[in-house]
């Protein structure tokens, strides 16, 4: 999981890649390293820390030339230290590349190169292909196709950019399976893992596919095929998003501005699919075996998705973790299934794995996605994209909230086709979905008082979310959200499980928070949160209901909204308590230790 940013052009190469490589941080930021190439030959500087660190420690903006590659690092093979950090070069110094994957057969690949004389510097799998390009360029003509030859070798995934001494005017860059896009200027090209990387430069932009390269100079671009080496027509998109838009705003944290953003967000998820979803339910409403893949906050998406498909469509939907459907359903698949992959980046490797299972069997694969022109989307034989435009944060809000408006529209749609609900009760809900970016608005007020809740929190050591029914997905999407920025051990079940076990955990002054929408266990639940009470937990209720006055010691009061539409609006104080804990506490909620934003890596 790392980042990649390629420029080509007549601007210092240095100042492009440093602005590129700081948008790309969330990636990963363990270390990061830029090479650039002018006529005296290649220049690298790298380390161990983030970018703005290593532009003071090791002068990243007075590289010379006017092509380089930059990567900013988050460590799969070798520990993060300055030896590490990409870029890495051949015996000769004259290749020097950046990689975003990992090489599956680099072990046999080394041992076969030390055999023949090559000098290893570091414990990474990316110097392997440095050295396997040198090997081939020994026999063959030229560069491009000792780079062919040696790509062709290596099994795994990877986003690569290269940068050769003897040709002055060129990059190269690969995609295997991680994430790679051109950006086409004028006099000047881009490559990078993600459009905002090089927005400020430019908007128009080419995806690469697996098994594809590209060869970009500063005026022409070039995309081949790797095996063959033939030429591969691409078409140039243009991405409408602005840099504004992937950018703070003025927000101290990408996360709080994400969250503050999911009224328009909403809006622009129903707005952007309201013609799309009529046919898109149309082909898929015929399926009764239907399977929910995802992981983390999709796979919540995914929980809720549950909910509403049952309650909606009177079909009951397997809901996995991708990790696992990869490898113990691929018995159970087969062409009359429907596959719904749900995934932000559009990237995450078991959910693509998932995906390419289900395509194997012939099944019908959707993909709910946020990213445009993802691998997801590629492999999907149906796109619905969930338009919350780029979320930066490694923490997953508002295209969480976005995921929940299509599932929300799909169901209803589905329902309208075989007439499972009362058609009164499915415009209601339809009606209502329109407000939900207003009632959004209206919680977001409620960000002083949560903050400060959060002042009392902020050295608790665990945290438990309970709810039942739909608002179960959202009790642990609460718990998901205050472990990754927080760090404060959190557990989110379903409240009839507290009595199993958990109540023991249960001591003087725990935080309990209990999303309470109104629905038919409703009184249920309050019955969960009086005997959590009364082992002493300190409970934060979210909720609408007079009732809960009685059970809360602090009271998120909602407004009114339908039981099957509040796990939108209801996990936005979530998002609020686990942002603030993490601020509180110290941390950077947009960079949370040990992760990062896509899991491009099984
Ligand atoms: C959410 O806050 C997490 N960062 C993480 O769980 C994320 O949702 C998960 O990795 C799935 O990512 P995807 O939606 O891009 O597939």
């Amino acid at each position: 999981m790392c980042g990649i940013i390629g420029y080509i052009g007549e601007r210092p190469a240095c100042e492009v890649i440093v602005k590129g490589l700081r948008r790309l941080e969330y990636r990963g930021y363990d270390s990061a390293g830029i090479v650039t190439g002018d006529l005296k030959g290649l220049h690298i500087r790298k380390g161990a820390g983030r970018i703005d660190e290593l532009v003071k420690r090791v002068d990243l903006l007075s590289m010379p030339g006017n092509r380089g590659i930059g990567h900013t690092r988050w460590a799969t093979h070798g520990v993060p230290n300055d030896i590490n950090a990409h870029p890495h070069s051949d015996c000769t110094g004259k290749i020097a590349l950046v990689h975003n994957g990992i090489i599956e057969n680099y072990e046999p690949i080394r041992r076969e190169l030390l055999e023949k004389g090559h000098n290893f510097r570091s414990d990474t799998d990316t110097e392997v292909i440095a050295h396997l390009i040198e090997e081939e360029l020994k026999t063959a003509g030229d560069f491009e196709t000792a780079l062919r030859r040696a790509l062709t070798k290596l099994k795994g995934s990877f986003a690569l950019g290269i940068i050769y001494a003897d040709e002055p005017d060129r990059l190269y860059f690969v995609r295997n399976e991680s994430p790679l896009v051109l950006g086409i200027g004028e006099g000047e090209n881009f490559a990078a893992s993600d459009v905002p990387a090089f927005l400020e430069y430019t908007n128009r932009v080419i995806f690469l596919d697996d098994g594809e390269y590209a060869v970009i100079t500063k005026d022409s671009w070039e995309v081949k095929n790797l095996k063959t080496g033939e030429r591969v027509e691409k078409g140039i998109q243009t991405i409408e998003w602005s840099l504004e838009m992937a950018e703070k705003s003025g927000y101290p944290h990408f996360m709080l501005k994400e969250i503050y953003e999911q009224p328009k967000a909403i809006k622009d998820a129903i707005y952007g699919n309201l013609e799309l979803i009529p046919k898109v339910a149309r082909e898929i409403a015929g399926y009764e075996k239907m399977y929910f893949v995802a992981m983390g906050t999709s796979y919540h998406a995914a929980l809720v998705g549950k909910y509403l498909f049952q309650r909606l469509t009177k079909r009951v939907p397997v809901v996995e973790e991708a990790s696992e459907f990869r490898y113990e359903f691929e018995d159970l698949v087969d062409d009359k299934t429907l596959v719904i992959a749900i995934t932000q980046s559009g990237e995450t490797a078991d959910t693509l794995a998932a995906m390419k299972l289900a395509k194997s069997k012939d099944a019908k694969v959707l993909a709910i996605v946020n990213v445009v022109g993802s691998m997801a989307t590629r492999i999907a034989d149906i796109t619905l994209y969930t338009h919350a435009g780029p979320e930066i944060g490694v923490a997953a809000t508002k295209t969480y909230t976005t995921q929940l408006v299509i599932l929300t529209l799909l169901a209803i749609e589905i329902a309208r086709i075989l007439k499972t609900a009362e058609k009164e009760f499915l415009d209601l809900l339809e009606k209502e979905l329109n407000n939900v970016p207003d009632i959004v608005s209206s919680i977001l007020e409620l960000n002083e008082g949560i903050r400060e809740l959060a002042e009392n929190l902020k050295e608790k050591r665990d945290v438990f979310y309970i709810g039942r029914g739909i608002g179960v997905p959202t009790a642990l999407e609460g718990a998901l959200k205050l472990k990754e920025i927080s760090y404060i051990h959190a557990e989110g079940l379903s409240a009839g499980e507290l009595k199993h076990g958990p109540l023991a955990l249960l001591e003087e002054g725990v935080p309990l928070v209990a999303v309470a929408p109104p629905g038919k266990t409703l009184n249920k639940l309050i019955g969960n949160i009086e005997e959590a009470k009364a082992r002493g937990a300190r409970t934060i209720v979210v909720g609408s209901s007079e009732e809960l006055k009685r059970v809360a010691d602090t009271l998120i009061a909602m407004p009114p909204v339908e039981e099957l539409l509040s796990p939108i609006p209801y996990v936005i104080p979530l998002q609020l308590i686990a942002y603030h804990l993490a601020v509180l506490r110290g941390n950077d909620p947009d960079k949370p230790r040990n992760l990062a934003k896509s899991v491009t890596v099984e």
